[in-house]
Order: structure tokens, then sequence, then C-alpha cells
């Protein structure tokens, strides 16, 4: 029984005391350079972020992924940075980040290699978060490679955010764990933000299957417990989205207040793609002080709205035409309208609102009952709904009125019983809620090995 309790408060224990109200906001090599980083292109890379305008709109964490370290780990079991591409040294490397006025954020995996076969954390969680904190580390992107089947996630991830608390320095634990095991359920409780989807590919297919991974999944996230990750930004990768496609990208990771992590060589940025990141309106969406992410909230055919709140009562809305990529297609019809409802975004008929294009910079004008804007295909208009009389309502979420975002308890209490579901998962233990509530209190009475005797 006592096992019992410490496990259940192990996985219920609030992730660290950092308190991440906003979502990180950054660059990651992966998607830049892949395997190939060193100590001269990170160091290139922090500068641009300076010189380009990134950090002063907020991008301000430069994250080392995967192949920093040396290949084996020594003997004495401290990571060390790979001596040929990192010759200064790791704590070095994140002086020069943090002298650039950026933070330094660094890679590990909780299972015994990273995914590119360097050493993982498993086993060696205390030693690497110790080593982390040493160098001054303040973000800390864990994945989820090679680890055998019986080593349960839930924990692997949570030995490494024990880990991390107990070092006493805040480092923001960004869970990489590909969505897996729906990571909704567990991740507000274990990090700071947690990896809803597979890799994104700089494909417009990719961004689709994610954006559609994570509809319904806002209502699991938001300040208070931490945020859906959608993955890395391929804004910037000209070879691969059309700049329409980037903008949609970028709109819709801010809106659902992902991490947003740029993922494209500072060196060889193109400028039109430059611009989508420093749109500031947009970012002010993702970083906006009520800190609820927005979501899906209308389809038809091609034509999709999201939106969320905003801190004050205003709402953030992206008109979104998804039309397919034939070019004939785009030929044809290179343009249609969406009109949204005040109904739809919880706003009462009657009431005036100003609507505010965000990437142009611009008001569109005082709209009563309903805005129509006209979309081009593969893009977005992104918005901000301003009411200017009537009652000011942040209490507004985007899964209201939607019979798609119905309570999900039900869902929990189905999957409690499934029996690939280790004994030990916390849900398990746990009481499924009406309304709103999915973790409420454990129900240990009722669940076969959540109470009596011990395992
Ligand atoms: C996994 C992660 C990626 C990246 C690579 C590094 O695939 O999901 O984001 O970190 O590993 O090897």
């Amino acid at each position: 029984m006592a096992r019992q309790v410490l496990l259940l408060l192990a996985a219920l224990a609030v992730c660290s005391g950092l308190e991440i109200r906003r979502p990180a906001l950054g660059f990651n090599t992966w998607n830049a350079f892949y395997r190939d980083i060193n100590e001269t292109l990170v160091q290139q890379q922090a500068n641009l972020m300076v010189s380009l305008g990134l950090r002063d709109v907020g991008f301000e964490y430069l994250v080392l992924d995967d192949c920093w370290a040396e290949k084996e780990r020594p003997a004495d079991g401290r990571l060390v940075g790979n001596k040929r591409t990192f010759p200064s040294g790791m704590k070095a490397m994140g002086e020069y980040i943090k002298g650039r006025g950026l933070k330094f954020g660094i890679y590990s995996d909780a299972g015994s290699l990273t995914c590119a076969k360097y050493p993982g954390s498993l086993g060696y969680e205390k030693e690497d978060a110790d080593t982390f904190a040493s160098w001054g580390v303040d973000y800390l992107k864990y994945d989820n490679c090679h680890a055998r089947r019986d080593y349960w996630i839930l924990d692997r991830y949570a030995a490494m955010r024990d880990a991390l608390n107990a070092t006493g320095r805040p480092i923001v634990y960004s869970l990489c764990q590909w969505g897996v095991m729906e990571a909704h359920l567990w991740g507000p409780k274990m990090g700071h933000s947690w990896r809803t989807t597979e890799d994104i590919r700089p494909t417009w297919d990719s961004v689709l299957k994610t954006l559609d991974y994570n509809v319904g999944l806002s209502r699991f996230a938001g300040s208070d417990v931490g945020w859906l990750d959608l993955d890395m930004l391929y804004v910037g990768n000209d070879t691969g989205l059309r700049l329409g496609e980037q903008r949609a990208h970028f709109a819709l990771w801010s809106l659902y207040k992902s991490p947003l992590m740029i993922g494209h060589d500072l060196r060889d940025f193109p400028k039109q793609s430059l611009s989508i990141l420093l749109s500031k309106e947009v970012i002010a969406v993702n970083q906006d002080d009520l800190g609820v992410p927005g979501d899906l909230i209308w389809r038809q055919g091609h034509k999709r709205i999201y939106a969320g709140p905003l801190a004050g009562g205003a709402r953030a809305v992206v008109l979104a035409n998804f039309q397919f990529a034939h070019p004939t297609a785009f030929q044809q019809c290179p343009r249609t309208n969406i009109t949204v409802f005040w109904g739809q975004i919880g706003l009462q008929p009657g009431q005036r609102a100003r609507v505010r294009d965000l990437y142009e910079e611009r008001d569109l004008g005082e709209f009563v009952d309903s805005f129509t804007g006209s979309v081009e295909a593969h893009n977005v208009l992104a918005l901000r709904v301003t009411p200017l009389n009537g009652p000011l309502d942040d209490g507004w979420r985007p899964w209201h009125g939607q019979p798609a975002y119905a309570a999900q308890a039900a869902n929990v209490a189905v999957q409690r019983y499934e029996d690939w579901v280790p004994k030990s998962a916390p849900w398990r233990c746990m009481k499924a809620g009406g309304g709103d509530t999915v973790f409420q209190q454990p129900d240990p009475a009722k669940q076969p090995g959540c109470g009596g005797k011990d395992r």
C-alpha cells in the first residue's frame, strides 16, 4: 500500500518549482542541421538570433538537439560534450549563448541511447541532471528512443523530472515522447510541454496531419498545467512549404500555444519567411496572458475555423483554406470566402467587434454578428476579434458547445481497463469525473490493483 501511495504521489507531483506561464520560444538545431552540429555553428546561430531580431520578439532558447555528446559515456558516468565538435566544452557553450542574452537548451533521452545513438540518461538521471545544472542549462528536451518495453514510460519520465527538481535549478522540462500513451493525460503532471505527434516533416501533409492529431486536445493544456508541443517549425524551409503554408503553420502553432522552435539555418534565411517569424501580433496570441490554447471549432470540406480566447475577452481566430493541392485546383479556385459567426466564438449576437489582421497588423473594420474573409488556398487569415461593447467574457473555451469535444471522462474510464496499460498507470487509480475534469480524486477501492494490498 505504501508503495502504491508513493507511486501515485510521484505520478501527481506537479512538475518542478518552475512555472512556465507561456510556451517556450527559441531555435533548435535538429531540423536545420540534424547530426552535424558544432561549436562554431551554434555560436553563429546565437549571434543571428540577436542580429535578425528574433531574440527581441521573444525567441530566447537556443536548444542543442541530439549529437552534442561524446559517443561513449566516460568511466566516471558524467556526460561530456564531444571533444572534436565542442572543444571548449558545454559549460563554455552555454556561457556563449547566455552572453548573447539567450537561454541554453540541451537534449537527452529517457532510454539507454538517444535516437542518434549517443548516451541516454536512463539510469543516470541524477548524474545527468546535476551535470546539466552545473553547465547552467535552462531547458531540457527529453526524447524517448532505446527504452526496453518493460521500463514504464511514466517512471522513466518521472525519474528525470524528479532529478531536475532536486538540482534546485529552474530547468524547463520538454517531453519528447511523440504523443505516445495519451501524453495529454499525464504530460501536465510531468513536464512543461509534451509532444503530441510523431516528428514533423517539411511537407504540407505533415503539417495537416499534426494539426488533425491535435484537434480536441486544447482542453488538456494551458498556463496552469503546460503546453501541447506540436513539434518544431518548418518556417524558413523554402524547399518544403510554400509561403502561405508557412504562414498557416506558424499561425496555427501559435494559436495552439505550442512551443515555437525555429528549425532552419539562420545563416540562409529567406526574407519573407523571416517576416513570418517576426510577426509580433501572431506571437502575442501564443504568449497571451490568459494562456488558453485555441482549437478547431468548425470545419466544412476544406474550410476550417480555429479559435481561442484571449485575455480581456477578445478572440484569436484563424480562418483556414486547406483546399487540396492539385495545381489545377489552385488555378481554378485560388481563394474562398470563410465566415465566422460570433455565436461560434462565444460572442453575443448584436455585439460590435473590431477585426484585425495579425500578419498585416491592420484593422479590417468593425463588424456585428459575423465576419467574412477571403482566404487564399493553403493559407490563413489570422485575426483578432475584439468586442467593443457588451460583456467582455474570457470564460469561453473552444470546446464549449462543440459536441465533438464532449466530456472525455468516459474514454478515460474505458482506457483504465485496457490490459496493455500497466497497473501503475495513474489513471487506473483515478475516478473518471464528469464535466470538464478528467483527473479527479484517487478511488482505490474501485480499481483492481489500486488499493488494499501491495502488489
Ligand atoms: C527524435 C525526436 C526529434 C529529434 C531526434 C534526434 O526523432 O523526435 O525531434 O530530437 O530524435 O535524434
